[in-house]
């Protein structure tokens, strides 16, 4: 506990790397292979703790799960065979844990409490309620918004057609894994394209997802049957090694096996409209998802505005987004990103103030941030209030900031990406975990 991160002025990184398995990914394919039958086997899978949490959590549904290193072996005998917990489900800091298994339990006719820690604890879960409430389960939680802990008391379905108000895979995904349980057909309406890694994977379980534009379809009753398939590398952990090699002057990195799927490459698309020089290797399919390499090379910055489609498809990287706008020439507006403050930490003011505390002129709205760069960065105290990302990104702007820039907090980055300083710093850069 209390670890920091302490980063520092660095010259060209260089080298190549790889990242851990993908989260969003890793959640999934331990739940549904929990409600598969048969022994699922994940190779690259995250082990890191919010992926650890829901591994845990199938266990005490009735699964077995059996872990060497990445590898991890699922047996079960599908979800009609899940059994009620004794006691309360911990899911640590993970809102995708949490949400998705909202979902799975919802088909299930008994009561599960999941709980999380004090960010998670923040968290509004009205958002899968309503939907799940409609198709027949009893929820409840804390307050207006149902924050954690929240009780499911699930039980028989019906399908129903949800238009959802924000774009939000965790919801969509939840929504899913309870339409594979109900009766009749269930549909997704999203206003905007999310990752849909759900409906991808869902193929190698013997699932069966319909996806028309923004639609989603799923029939009910489905049996599942056991998967083998390897995790790509996280695309947002991969987004913090892209980000300080376009920052740090004379980089020229290399990250091998990637995810690259379109639903969450948005900040691809905003570093090539930035002036960012970054070459994509030839892509691969392993299963349904692209994989493939990026080069990057530090590059000059432009402010650009980020909005629309590529809000979702970037959601996870804005902090970063933030932190390459403070050395880009000009401004960068991010709108439409109100869905930041209801991460792990607000995510719109706690990267305003903490840049603004390294000396960026950067503007807090209601819905994300105006930037004016390029600004010299000073070292100094900053705190990843319980956030992964926002720790990992602060680390990123310590890179080209004068002096010592020191993330308290700093354990936070175990969420996700435990070997992060060390990467790093394998390329050239100064950085250390405390
Ligand atoms: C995730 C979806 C996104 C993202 C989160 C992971 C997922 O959240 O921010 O880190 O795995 O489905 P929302 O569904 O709230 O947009």
């Amino acid at each position: 506990m209390g670890r920091r991160l302490v980063a520092a002025k660095s010259v060209s990184l260089r080298g190549s790397a790889t990242v851990p398995g993908d989260k969003s990914i890793s959640h999934r394919v331990a739940i549904l292979g929990a409600m598969a039958s048969g022994t699922t086997e994940a190779h690259n899978f995250l082990a890191a703790d919010d992926c650890l949490r829901t591994l845990y959590a199938i266990h005490a549904l009735g699964a077995t799960v059996v872990r060497n290193g990445n590898d991890v072996y699922i047996t079960s005998e599908g979800y009609e065979a899940w059994r009620q917990l004794e006691g309360v489900l911990d899911l640590g800091n993970s809102g995708t844990g949490l949400r998705l298994l909202m979902g799975a339990v919802a088909g299930r006719p008994f009561e599960t409490t999941l709980d999380g820690d004090e960010s998670l604890r923040r968290r509004p879960m009205d958002r899968v309620a309503h939907p799940l409430r409609a198709m027949g389960s009893q929820v409840t939680g804390q307050g207006e918004r149902l924050t954690p802990p929240v009780t499911i008391r699930g039980g028989h379905l019906r399908g129903i057609v949800y238009e959802q108000p924000v774009a939000s895979a965790q919801v969509k995904s939840a929504v899913i894994l309870a339409g594979l349980q109900a009766e009749g057909i269930t549909t997704v309406i999203q206003p905007q394209l999310s990752r849909n890694h759900t409906e991808l994977i869902m193929a190698a379980f013997g699932g069966r997802v319909a996806t028309d534009g923004l639609k989603v379809t799923v029939e009910g009753g489905q049996q599942l049957h056991a998967a083998t398939l390897t995790i790509p590398g996280d695309f947002s952990s991969a987004a913090f090694l892209i980000a300080a090699a376009v920052l740090v002057p004379g980089s020229e990195v290399t990250i091998h096996g990637v995810g690259l799927n379109p639903t969450r490459t948005g900040l691809l698309s905003i570093l090539a409209a930035m002036g960012a020089r970054i070459a994509v290797g030839p892509l691969l399919r392993v299963g349904e998802e692209p994989w493939g390499t990026l080069t990057v090379f530090s590059s000059e910055l432009r402010g650009v505005l980020v909005e629309g489609d590529l809000i979702p498809a970037a959601i996870d990287e804005l902090p970063l987004v933030a932190v390459l706008a403070t050395q880009a020439e000009g401004e960068t507006v991010v709108r439409q990103a109100r869905e930041l403050r209801i991460k792990e930490s607000d995510r719109i003011a706690t990267m305003a103030e903490n840049l603004r505390a390294m000396g960026a002129d950067i503007k807090e709205t209601e819905d994300g941030w105006v930037i004016r760069g390029p600004t010299p960065l000073r070292g100094t105290q900053v705190r990843a209030e319980m956030d992964h990302r926002v720790a990992m990104a602060l680390a990123v702007a310590g890179l080209v900031a004068d002096g010592e820039t020191v993330v308290e907090g700093a354990e936070a980055v175990g969420t996700s990406f435990p070997s992060f300083a060390e990467t790093l710093a394998s390329l050239g850069a100064n950085v250390r975990m405390l």
